[in-house]
């Protein structure tokens, strides 16, 4: 009864409440303070989501994580205010606007990856018009199949494993056989290295289509990035962040078979053609993840930025190697038409600055007219590094692989732990050892 109360109570704050991506989290020391919130004070306000847990810090406590819309700042502070003396609850803003002296809210470990996985713009199997497969009522539910695997999925379990059909499979063979004849001119020479150990280790052949699970380990024992099943589009904030934790948001199922050439959207032979070998590289994964760590905590309009920086890498990226130019962006490794074309003399090549790079617009449904390119990854990784400073963000982030946590460093506690934690003794000597 007591729960029905709640339920009741959630049905008269999502009329009363008003919704633009905030969020805040209410700790209360029971379920039953819910009916407070539904305060004169609140009225004004939407809400678009609130989900109560029990709270990890303290086991008697849970935690409600509410998205309202900020439209009625006045009426919210108010609530807060209520929130506060009324049921001495700790409120913490995590909100998405940069506004006053919030920050963004970021997720702090790698578990919290599971707090925004569902938080998805368009359900993997809500097809548009122009889709290959809207017509198609088993594509479609099939795609409806691969969406719910991963809006079930938490992190910490193994992806599950997907028997695809002989039409799935078929299509997967077409685009390997095609790509990997173009792979020995037109890819990187990280891409060419990993290549064959994925053959070798994860199933990668013209008959296969690799489970994500295999995939996955073997990338978290070259690098530790690791894939996640994703039931649909993430916002650009949500994606990268997962860049930060070395974890990449995949999809899992195939293209529509009557066009193997072509997707409006990424598929699994985008991922595992495209992505996936780049992210076996130590260099490129930390390229990937300085991205990610930039965007925690950033403002929009940086998200933004960075989003553009990441289209024009990870995606559609080129490098220099020696004296000739190569592919390594993923929209180019998984398309056997615009890796042939960019590699043409019809694009424009620019070198890649991120303060320049990020400001340049782009087509997303053809061939892209520019490209940039890069000289190293290492070098990338720097500019981004550098670009990443200028982000106004009152706060430094570092990753501890050891917790899988990013740590905040605002404090002189935390640059301390920092120091120690490089052990210049160790460096020392292990130089000294090496002259
Ligand atoms: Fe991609």
């Amino acid at each position: 009864v007591q729960l029905q109360v709640i339920q009741n109570k959630r049905l008269l704050l999502a009329r009363y409440l008003c919704f633009h991506r905030q969020t805040f989290t209410f700790n209360c020391n029971s379920l039953f303070c819910l009916p407070l919130l539904c305060t004169p004070y609140l009225f004004g306000i939407n809400l678009m989501h609130i989900e109560s847990r029990p709270s990890r810090s303290n086991k008697e406590q849970y935690e409600f994580f509410i998205s309202v819309d900020p439209s009625c700042s006045q009426a919210l502070d108010e609530a807060i205010d209520s929130l506060r003396t009324q049921i001495s609850g700790h409120v913490h803003e995590l909100s998405r606007n940069k506004k006053k002296d919030t920050v963004p809210w970021f997720p702090n470990d790698i578990q919290d990856l599971d707090r925004f996985a569902n938080q998805i713009l368009s359900y993997g199997s809500e097809l548009e018009a122009d889709h290959p497969g809207f017509t198609d009522s088993v594509y479609r539910v099939r795609r409806k199949e691969f969406a719910d695997i991963a809006y079930n999925y938490k992190h910490g379990q193994p992806v599950p494993r997907v028997e695809y059909t002989e039409e799935e499979k078929a299509t997967w063979g077409t685009v390997f056989k095609e790509l990997k004849s173009l792979y020995p001119t037109h890819a990187c020479r990280e891409h060419n290295r990993v290549f064959p150990l994925l053959e070798k280790y994860c199933g990668y052949r013209e008959d296969n289509i690799p489970q994500l699970e295999d995939v996955s380990r073997f990338l978290q024992a070259c690098t530790g990035f690791r894939l996640r099943p994703v039931a649909g589009l993430l916002s650009s904030r949500d994606f990268l962040a997962g860049l930060a934790f070395r974890v990449f948001h995949s999809t899992q199922y195939i293209r529509h078979g009557s066009k193997p050439r072509y997707t409006p959207e990424p598929d699994v032979c985008h991922e595992l053609l495209g992505h996936v070998p780049l992210f076996a590289d130590p260099g490129f994964a930390q390229f990937s993840q300085e991205i990610g760590l930039a965007s925690l905590g950033a403002p929009d309009e940086y998200i933004e930025k960075l989003a553009t920086v990441y289209w024009f890498t990870v995606e559609f990226g080129l490098c220099k190697q020696g004296s000739e130019i190569k592919a390594y962006g993923a929209g180019l490794l998984s398309s056997f038409g615009e890796l042939q074309y960019c590699l043409s003399d019809k694009p424009q090549l620019m070198p890649f600055e991120p303060e320049k790079t990020c400001l340049q617009k782009y087509p997303i449904t053809e061939y892209q007219p520019i490209y940039f390119i890069a000289e190293t990854f290492e070098d990338a990784k720097e500019k981004v590094r550098r670009f990443a400073s200028t982000i106004p963000r009152p706060f430094t982030v570092r990753y501890n692989p050891y917790t899988q946590s990013v740590e905040v460093l605002d404090n002189t506690q935390q640059l301390r732990n920092l120091a120690e934690s490089i052990n210049g003794i160790k460096l020392c000597e292990a130089l000294r050892k090496l002259e």
